[in-house]
């Protein structure tokens, strides 16, 4: 089987990833705690270890501001509906997954804000001064995809950081598609918050996720329950990072998330992307000479990630992702990708595009693979 949805999930994992899940797991799998028996207390330090890793990787400032949670989903839904305020305003883009604008859906139908999302240009890219002319005094962030999990478009983030920056703002990315193949660096990108997944080209398991805070920017607690510490208060603790965590953490998915960022980390986040990019550019000139394929935003392929969005002509994209599947043993991901807004934007709503989105392992076996059946499917 060829495997090309690495933009939902990446497969296969690395196999000295679920290596070090099973030892690890295997010697300390318990429920973590300061003040507790030696393994729990063993756990606990390998957290925190993890804490200053994940820190280190996204450029933040302090251990203590990394908070674990499910993914990126669970993590965005902490930050938004712990930023936002009654009577408060949010701007955002078209480009944004579900798990970014629901959220901010709910908190609207809810009457605790307002938002204003700005477009796209044709090649997929947002343009900074168009989120500096929606910011206002009541608005509570700005929140920014880094890259589009469609159309693969790295986001000018530096750009859109000084802007916030100016007018006093935090700016929020989700780094869903980024981490791992894109540098991301908080303090050079003047970003407040990133929000995280594992099981991306991090590399790690699914169920792992979450959020690194800058320093000064205060979050309010979502959810509330054990931390292990402090019982007696009847209060969740205000400190980070037990103020936004609650219950016993997913140590398995630590323990693979920390494998994973090594594996990136010994590979080297340029050559990941490099190789990813070569695979995309193959497919993209391939898929250019087929007639009857139409692509989107990937003329220019500077500033991107291996991910192509593309139809065939006369041909609904399950029925493309289903024959590519059913017929060639080609896995891809068809319809609106959780972006319904960037859909309607480039004019593939409701049915969507066919996805095909690059990881470490694929080669160029796989594209000639790819292009012999297209080229079979959109042929005459
Ligand atoms: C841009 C973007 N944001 C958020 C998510 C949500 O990630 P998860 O399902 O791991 O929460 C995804 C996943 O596809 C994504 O591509």
């Amino acid at each position: 089987m060829i495997y090309l949805d690495n933009a939902a999930t990446t497969f296969p994992k690395p196999p000295e990833v679920l290596q070090e899940m099973f030892e690890t797991y295997s010697r300390m799998g318990v429920s973590p705690g300061r003040g507790s028996h030696d393994l729990a207390v063993r756990c606990e330090m390998y957290l925190q270890g993890v804490r200053r890793q994940v820190c280190k990787f996204f450029g933040g400032e302090n251990p203590d501001k990394v908070v674990f949670a499910c993914n990126s989903t669970d993590a965005l839904n902490t930050i938004i509906q712990g930023l936002a305020e009654p009577g408060s305003h949010v701007v955002s883009t078209r480009l944004e997954h579900n798990s970014v604008l629901r959220p901010l859906h709910h908190l609207q139908d809810q009457g605790v804000i307002t938002f204003d999302l700005v477009r796209f240009d044709s090649n997929g890219f947002i343009d900074p001064r168009d989120i500096a002319d929606l910011i206002r005094p009541s608005t509570r962030f700005v929140i920014l995809n880094h890259v589009s999990n469609v159309l693969g478009t790295i986001q000018p983030v530096f750009e859109v950081g000084r802007v916030c920056r100016e007018k006093g703002v935090p700016l929020v990315l989700d780094v869903s598609q980024s981490a791992g193949v894109v540098p991301v660096d908080m303090r050079a990108m003047n970003v407040q918050a990133v929000a995280f997944t594992g099981h991306k080209s991090l590399l790690g398991p699914t169920g792992i996720g979450g959020l690194v805070l800058a320093e000064g920017i205060e979050v309010r607690p979502v959810r509330f329950g054990g931390t292990g510490a402090d019982s007696i208060n009847t209060s969740h603790p205000l400190e980070y990072p037990y103020r936004l965590e609650a219950g016993t953490p997913n140590i398995l998915g630590i323990i693979g998330l920390s494998a994973g960022m090594r594996y990136v980390e010994r590979e080297g986040i340029g050559s990941l992307h490099g190789r990813e990019m070569s695979l995309a550019r193959l497919l993209r000139d391939g898929l250019a000479s087929i007639d009857g394929v139409k692509m989107y935003c990937a003329e220019n392929l500077d500033n991107h990630t291996g991910v192509i969005a593309c139809n065939v002509e006369g041909l609904d994209p399950a029925d493309f992702s289903a024959i590519l599947d059913g017929d060639f043993d080609i896995a891809t991901r068809s319809g609106l990708h959780c972006a319904p807004l960037l859909h309607q934007d480039i004019g593939t709503s409701p049915r969507g595009a066919v996805r095909f989105s690059f990881g470490p392992f694929n080669t160029a076996d796989d594209v000639a693979a790819v292009l012999l059946a297209v080229g079979a499917i959109a042929g005459p």
